[in-house]
């Protein structure tokens, strides 16, 4: 036990947002530590990923902000916590391998810039995240989704760094690893620059440079931070 041991009989359930960009380790960490506390992981990016692959399914344009946003109107996107991890559900169907695939990542970069599609997925992730117990992860948790969210964590890591991690995790899947760099720098520059909800740090939140830290390490520093708040 540590000194931060929250009082068992506390019954707050703490709203834990932790953004950043690609590669920087979010869902790992963001899973490990809504474990450690008994909450649930919820992934927002997988959400605009189910949005995105309808759109492929239906060829809507990845331009195209109202049909986006009928589409999006129209389904039925669950995050479903499972003791392996998240299950993504679109209209009923589990697509939580589909939407790694490669143009789906793409589709959701693109997807996820329109101002009225935002604000549809952040309408149902504060629906999600509202009873508090919850460690919700993506680009915009802390500024937009939760802004008064009992902790934001922001963790980045050098883009170099988070390449190399992107190019190991897609080696493991068997995929091609080329072009990871190059489609991650896009990304993190569409991101970074659109105008609705760019990705960065809320004034309030604990920036966290993973670059030479371990999972474990880094996993360590936001569970004191959290068990700190639950003290209080
Ligand atoms: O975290 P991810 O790679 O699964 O996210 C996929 C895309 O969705 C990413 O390019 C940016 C977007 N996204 C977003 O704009 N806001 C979020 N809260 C989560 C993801």
């Amino acid at each position: 036990m540590t000194d931060h041991t929250p009082n068992p009989d506390s019954q707050r359930k703490l709203i834990i947002a932790i953004d950043g960009p690609a590669g920087a380790g979010k869902s790992t960490i963001a899973s490990r530590l809504a474990r450690k506390l008994g909450y649930v992981n919820l992934e927002s990016g997988a959400m605009y990923r189910a949005l995105a692959l309808k759109a492929i399914d239906n060829d809507v344009s990845f331009d195209d902000e109202a049909a986006l946003l009928e589409l999006a109107q129209a389904s039925r996107i669950r995050l479903e916590p499972t003791m392996g991890g998240n299950r993504t559900l679109l209209d009923g169907h589990d697509v939580s391998s589909r939407i790694r695939e490669r143009d789906v990542t793409e589709a959701a970069s693109r997807v996820s810039v329109h101002l009225q599609v935002r604000a549809w997925m952040v309408a149902r992730q504060r629906e999600m995240g509202a009873g508090g117990g919850v460690v919700m992860e993506g680009r915009d948790i802390g500024t937009k989704v939760f802004p008064d969210a009992d902790l934001k964590i922001f963790l980045d890591a050098d883009p170099v760094v988070r390449e190399q991690r992107r190019m190991e995790q897609q080696k493991i899947k068997g995929e091609v690893a080329a072009n990871v760099a190059a489609d991650l720098r896009e990304r993190d520059r569409r991101d970074r620059t659109r105008a609705a909800s760019p990705l960065q740090a809320a004034a309030d939140a604990v920036v966290i440079d993973s670059t030479k830290m371990g999972e474990d390490e880094v996993l360590a520093q936001v569970e004191e931070l959290a068990r700190r708040k639950l003290e209080r």
